[in-house]
């Protein structure tokens, strides 16, 4: 008699103890797409274009490797060659979220990052 109770309870429990470990992993790998840094623009006076201040910054930071014939991949010593990286959101994705370029990463200040940052939020502006 007892077990005829307890089976449907444990089919239960077994159901609610699935539930929650597949919501568990759901969550998980959510946190990491949608990243708990993705940071907004926080510059006073975000003025910034290409041809006014990134490209400076880009040149001396990235082109050594992403010059053509470096081991990086592209050709950012101009806009154009951006672009790709700018389309597929990679350029923000691994200065400003990864920060794992450039490959030294003490290469780069925060403050630098932070000017990609709002140069991204304002559409790349050339
Ligand atoms: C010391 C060399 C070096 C420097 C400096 C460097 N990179 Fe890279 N980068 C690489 C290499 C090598 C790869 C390819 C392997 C990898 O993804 O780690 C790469 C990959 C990338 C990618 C992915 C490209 C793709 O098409 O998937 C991006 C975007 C990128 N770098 C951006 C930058 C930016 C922006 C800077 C400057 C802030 C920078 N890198 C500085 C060497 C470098």
């Amino acid at each position: 008699m007892k077990f005829v109770k307890i089976l449907p309870l444990s089919a239960l429990l077994l159901m609610f103890l699935m539930g929650t470990l597949s919501i568990g992993f759901g969550c998980g790998k959510d946190d990491e797409d949608t990243s708990s840094s993705d940071p907004a623009c926080s510059l006073s006076n975000p003025d910034l274009s290409y041809a006014k201040n990134m490209k400076t910054l880009i040149d001396a930071k990235c082109v050594s490797c992403h010059g053509g014939n470096g081991p990086g991949p592209g050709d950012y010593s101009t806009y154009a060659g951006l672009k790709t990286v700018i389309n597929n959101g990679k350029l923000r994705d691994v200065v400003v979220i990864k920060k794992s370029m450039p490959e030294d990463a003490s290469e780069m200040t925060q403050a630098q990052r932070d000017s990609i940052n709002c140069w991204a939020k304002n559409g790349y502006t050339e």
